[in-house]
């Protein structure tokens, strides 16, 4: 038994042994060292391969244990085929084909008794009724997930899926995030196996990241990361990753706050790729948490409400996740994040640099001088008399293009805002980091407006000209001549010549 703290700085200790949150704030970005000379595409790729070359035995994730419940089947497709999912009368784990062998219904949400599944077209009791051979499949409940054994290529079948250790479930607390993933699960994987990425990547979530290298080889990466809590506290810990299997990517805790719990991420194909459709993935993400602390036995308690944050945590940094494993998906495959091939635009593996399609570069440029063809007619037919008056117009337009150019300018310089260099010439303005087509814009933009407004001006005169002549020949007449009257007058007060003509008009 520990002796009560004896002085103040016992007392500091003590609190500091029991509490896992540390004051560690958080770096601003510009002071975090890069980690692109550790993340070696070469290492990533070589631990990749280590971990893919693993006989996972045929076994698949196929659901959260939690997602099949007893009475009732459930549908999963795996390897692009349907599986049907449900339990016996034992509770334990039972698989087979998603289709009815009668008329092909799907066995999803159909009732169980006594280990079959009853179609709920017709009542066939599967597999007892089918005078043919309807062949399930091996399944296993390991009390978090749901494995099904299918006939995988250049696997081995074994009789249970390996599983990492594990703390024991019933001290831990445990949450399954799923999701489903447009690449392949050596996709998933290799996420994973670049822990480098953390603190850059999910800077909300993680900090102080160093991979300890010493402690590191191409089957285990040892990290020391902080898990944020806010932008002051964290939780340091030591973190390792392996991979028990090809599709099976573990995080365990082994040293700091849950010493034992671990994260485990599995892959499941859904479906592979073909020439039109892309690989599609399923993940599932089982957490274990563990602690010997005390109050962890008491927040277990509370499991109901806690399990919905962790699965937030989750849900939030798998959003870039799958942004990073569906990223190296596409270079690899030309098929977009979409879903759409983009014409093979993108080549090679991680590390390709996408080509931009021709014409893209200059896209920008492309729809400003279609504004300017589009609005030229409204100078040449509606008398907008915008680019009649050069001097005018240049007047007008300096103080817009030299206080939006000073902000945008501003903005750049600030990291406010940056500019596509697929959609962009890659021109800049001289001495600025301006790209040339904001100073485009803020100039054919105004001359759009300013033609507008003259030309709606032109009909409003024409409208109230031909109301009070009653003709529209005269009345255009009589606009074009006040026209040409303010031209010349406008002309003359900027002390260039004086042109047109000068009998006095009323200006409209
Ligand atoms: S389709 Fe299943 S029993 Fe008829
Ligand atoms: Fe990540």
């Amino acid at each position: 038994m520990r002796r009560p703290p004896r002085n103040r700085a016992e007392l500091r200790a003590e609190i500091a042994r029991r509490n896992p949150i540390r004051r560690v704030p958080q770096p601003p970005e510009e002071q975090i060292r890069s980690t692109w000379r550790q993340a070696a595409v070469p290492r990533i790729e070589r631990m990749l391969a280590r971990a893919v070359a693993q006989d996972a035995g045929g076994w698949h994730v196929a659901a959260a244990s939690t997602d099949v419940v007893a009475g009732r089947s459930t549908v999963r497709t795996i390897l692009g085929r349907e599986i049907a999912l449900w339990r016996g009368a034992d509770g334990s784990a039972l698989a087979g084909p998603g289709a009815c062998p009668h008329m092909g219904a799907l066995l999803e949400n159909c009732h169980t008794d006594d280990g079959d599944v009853l179609c709920r077209w017709h009542g066939l009791r599967l597999p007892s009724e089918w005078p043919g051979e309807w062949l399930t499949y091996p399944a296993h409940d390991d009390g978090v997930l749901f494995w099904v054994r299918l006939p995988t290529d250049g696997e081995m079948p074994s009789a249970a899926p390996v599983l990492p250790a594990r703390a024991p479930l019933d001290e831990a607390l445990v949450t399954v995030y799923t999701r489903e993933a447009r690449c392949e699960t050596s996709d998933v994987i290799a996420n994973r196996l670049d822990p480098w990425h953390g603190a850059w990547f999910h800077p909300y979530a993680f900090s102080h990241l160093v991979v300890d290298e010493d402690a590191s080889d191409d089957d285990c990466l040892v990290t020391d990361v902080t898990f944020r809590l806010n932008h002051t506290y964290g939780v340091p810990v030591r973190a390792a990753f392996t991979c028990a299997d090809s599709r099976t990517i573990t995080m365990t805790i082994i040293d700091g706050e849950g010493v034992g719990s671990t994260v485990e991420t599995h892959a499941t194909c859904v479906q592979p790729a073909s020439v039109e459709q892309p690989a599609r993935s399923v993940i599932h993400e089982a957490t274990i948490a563990h602690s010997e602390r005390p109050g962890f036995r008491a927040a277990r308690a509370f499991a109901p409400l806690i399990r919905p944050l962790v699965l937030r945590t989750q849900g939030q940094l798998w959003v870039d996740d799958l942004e990073y494993a569906e990223r190296r998906y596409e270079l690899r495959s030309g098929f977009a994040r979409d879903g759409s091939r983009d014409g093979g635009r993108r080549r090679g593996g991680v590390g390709d640099m996408s080509l931009p399609a021709s014409g893209d570069p200059y896209q920008y440029l492309l729809l400003m001088g279609g504004c300017l063809l589009i609005t030229l007619p409204l100078e040449l037919v509606l008398r907008a008399r915008v680019y009649s008056r050069p001097r005018r117009l240049l007047a007008a337009l300096l103080p817009v293009v030299v206080l939006f150019s000073v902000w945008d300018i501003v903005g750049i310089v600030r990291d406010h805002w940056t500019y596509s260099p697929r959609f962009t010439s890659g021109w800049d303005v001289p001495l600025t980091p301006m790209p040339i087509e904001e100073l485009v814009f803020f100039v054919v933009i105004p001359i759009c407006g300013l033609l507008t407004y003259g030309a709606v001006g032109f009909c409003l005169r024409l409208l109230a000209a031909w109301r009070s002549s009653g003709s529209a020949r005269s009345a255009l007449a009589r606009v074009d001549s006040e026209g040409r009257a303010g031209e010349g007058r406008h002309v003359a007060a900027d002390g260039s010549s004086a042109r047109g003509d000068h009998r006095p008009s009323r200006e409209v």
